[in-house]
């Protein structure tokens, strides 16, 4: 093709995905697919500059405003970011700035996680919020003011704050409005369950949410937002970016300031942007990059902006989590108790930084109601340490040979019939010797946060299961050298080493132990929390389920499991059988080195980044406790804006006391 036809077919393309993208909230092809579409139309015009037009997708912002909506004109053009993959960009990106500016020295740059949602102005004029709108085709956007202000955490009027400045007169503010993770997956579960699309990401719901013409639906989806910058302002009081988010804080705005990082070198900013990709499964929300920004403002204004993007800010993007592949086939897991899992084999595509050849479709319920078939092109995601899944199928693009799958009615390992219990939608194998659930009840027994048996692989497991050497987790502790010496391609050394490893994994710690025997419902975390509580086993085993229940992070569910568990006399023998073998279980101690594992954390008023709830999470996930008041226990207290009683009754008994900001910190260590 010539590159005249090519730059135009791009365009079309890009501007076919944008409208499905910013129109319809229902985008056909992965952001990571639509960068590379975008990508390579730049480098084509670059190439070609006579072939550039002011009418190319490069040189604009998002897309007409919906007609059901009122207009709103900004005042100043809402843009977009240029993007950077590679530190390479980013160096490049430094190096331009400095160019532009004619300075030799460095520059001061912010960084911040970008977060995935919509951009929305918010004009507030005297204080009083009085438009919200939608960044549109960056001129002029959709008047949402009366969906915006379903938000919770968007001020109707600004504040002032003793000692500190009074808000402008006229103050447009910018920001996401987001989804949170967890309201996303409701929300899509919700929608499945009544039969409608879900949606492919928590940012297609969250704009979908706001683009209601009905404000009580938007009140009804979890949204929220983050502010990161102004437009307009009628007065400006501080000279860098990072002040600026302080003020915007003081006024009552919603602002990420923990994760805002002042980045004096530009090691710094790249060290930092990766540290934000490497935790961004611990956000609530999608984070789907970093944003570098030149700190002061003055240097701002005097490298102005070109048609789509500000000169002084950069995105850089991580790796992608979601891609568009093509399923091979699906086939069926027979999983470590007895759920048959249907997995798609795809064509290989790399999902942040692994490459993925499969993806769990859930269950049969899953598959019809997103009708995904064999061959769909399809939408797959690998979010945090979560398995990847297949999110949805792009049935514009099918040819009519794709296939519909039904899940088998017997175990496709055993033969056994399957059963459905009821209120479950996962169908099982009963049969609890069922070689499939065997082996992977011993994959999961050796695995590094269990027993931690290193060497011990799928499929040395598989030749000891078969050649009858093994049989339940105990019989691991009876091999010998002879016996490993029948298995292929293992010599003296490596049998040697393994031994060794199985023997040094007798000496493990509570939590390891009851993780390993693979109660339902028991992870990791619940373990700890087992171990902690109870300091041994036979304990544990004696619990009745009104006493798991009362337990801090133990819900019915889990108790009723670890009840069953304890009940069954084979499961009891087993765990006999294990202790035999010269197993020693050392006290109690919680996984996470957080600084905050075993502390008791009472919480008093509003915090800025997060929700109460929220805030209880992270605590019981790094391992902490959080109760409701304040008592000879507590160990932190951490104080929001307008605190109650509680800080005075910490003040009287000595309790060390967190600000928001202090409490993030801590948290952050943890994970440094
Ligand atoms: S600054 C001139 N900061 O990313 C544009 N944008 O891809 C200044 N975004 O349109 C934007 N988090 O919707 C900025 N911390 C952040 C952001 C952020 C998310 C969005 C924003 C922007 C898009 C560009």
């Amino acid at each position: 093709m010539d590159k005249v036809s090519e730059i135009e077919k791009l365009r079309e393309e890009i501007r076919y995905h944008n409208h499905r993208y910013y129109s319809l909230d229902n985008p056909e092809i992965s952001d990571a697919a639509y960068d590379r579409l975008f990508k390579r139309l730049l480098d084509l015009e670059q190439q070609h500059p006579e072939l550039t037009t002011p009418e190319s997708p490069t040189e604009k912002v998002g897309a007409r405003p919906q007609e059901t909506f009122s207009e709103v004109k900004h005042r100043l053009p809402m843009l977009s970011l240029e993007n950077s993959f590679s530190d390479q960009d980013v160096r490049d990106f430094d190096a331009r700035v400095r160019r532009f500016l004619g300075n030799d020295s460095p520059v001061g740059y912010t960084v911040e996680p970008k977060m995935d949602g919509l951009a929305v102005e918010l004009v507030y004029e005297n204080g009083a919020l009085t438009v919200a709108s939608t960044r549109g085709d960056g001129l002029t956007g959709e008047n949402v003011t009366r969906n915006i202000k379903t938000i919770l955490t968007v001020p109707l009027t600004l504040t002032q704050k003793k000692n500190a400045l009074p808000p402008p007169d006229l103050l447009e503010v910018r920001g996401e409005v987001y989804m949170d993770l967890e309201a996303f997956e409701k929300l899509n579960h919700e929608r499945v369950r009544r039969d409608l699309p879900p949606f492919a990401n928590p940012r297609n719901a969250a704009a979908g949410s706001l683009r209601q013409l009905d404000p009580k639906i938007t009140a009804r989806r979890p949204l929220n937002m983050f502010c990161y910058g102004i437009g307009m302002i009628s007065e400006l009081s501080c000279d860098t970016h990072h002040e600026l988010m302080t003020l915007l804080q003081q006024w009552g705005l919603r602002v990420n300031r923990p994760y805002i990082r002042i980045c004096n070198t530009l090691t710094e900013v790249i060290d930092y942007c990766r540290h934000l990709e490497e935790i961004r499964a611990q956000f609530f929300f999608e984070i789907d990059g970093a944003v570098i920004k030149v700190n002061r403002l003055d240097l701002q204004a005097r490298l102005g902006q070109k048609s789509r993007s500000p000169r002084w800010s950069m995105a850089f993007k991580f790796k992608p989590t979601q891609e568009t592949t093509t399923i091979i086939r699906i086939d069926v897991q027979v999983g470590r108790t007895g759920a048959l899992t249907p997995v798609a084999h795809l064509k290989p595509v790399e999902l942040s930084g692994v490459i993925v050849r499969r993806a769990t479709l859930h269950n049969q319920e899953e598959i019809d109601k997103k009708d995904i078939r064999e061959g769909d092109l399809v939408i797959v995601q690998r979010a945090g340490d979560v398995i990847p899944e297949v999110v949805k199928a792009i049935k514009s693009k099918r040819t009519g040979r794709e296939q519909r799958f039904v899940m088998p009615s017997r175990c496709p390992v055993c033969g056994s019939g399957v059963v459905k219990r009821e209120g479950e939608v996962v169908v099982r194998c009963p049969n609890p010797n069922c070689p499939a659930q065997v082996r992977e009840s011993f994959k999961h027994f050796v695995s590094k946060s269990a027993m931690n048996i290193d060497g011990l692989g799928d499929k040395i497991i598989a030749q000891l299961m078969r050649k009858g050497l093994i049989g339940e987790e105990a019989d691991l502790y009876g091999l010998g050298l002879d016996d490993l010496l029948k298995l292929d391609k293992i010599k003296e050394k490596s049998a040697t080493n393994l031994l060794r490893a199985i023997e040094n994994s007798k000496k493990t710690t509570l939590a390891r132990f009851i993780y390993a025997l693979g109660i339902r419902h028991v992870g990791e975390y619940v373990a700890a929390i087992l171990a902690d509580h109870f300091g041994d086993i036979a304990r544990l085993g004696k619990a009745t389920e009104e006493e798991l229940i009362a337990i801090d992070g133990i819900g019915p569910q889990i108790a009723e499991s670890i009840n069953a568990y304890f009940e069954d006399h084979h499961n009891r023998d087993h765990i006999k059988r294990l202790i035999q073998t010269g197993i020693e279980l050392e006290a109690p101690s919680l996984p996470p080195a957080s600084p905050a594992a075993g502390k008791t954390f009472v919480i008093t008023g509003t915090f800025s980044s997060m929700k109460r709830s929220e805030a209880k999470e992270v605590i019981t996930r790094n391992g902490g406790r959080m109760a409701s008041s304040v008592g000879g226990n507590t160990d932190y207290l951490i104080v929001g804006e307008s605190p109650g009683s509680k800080l005075r009754k910490a003040k009287d008994l000595g309790v060390p006391i967190l600000s928001e900001d202090e409490f993030l910190r801590l948290l952050a260590e943890a994970h440094e």
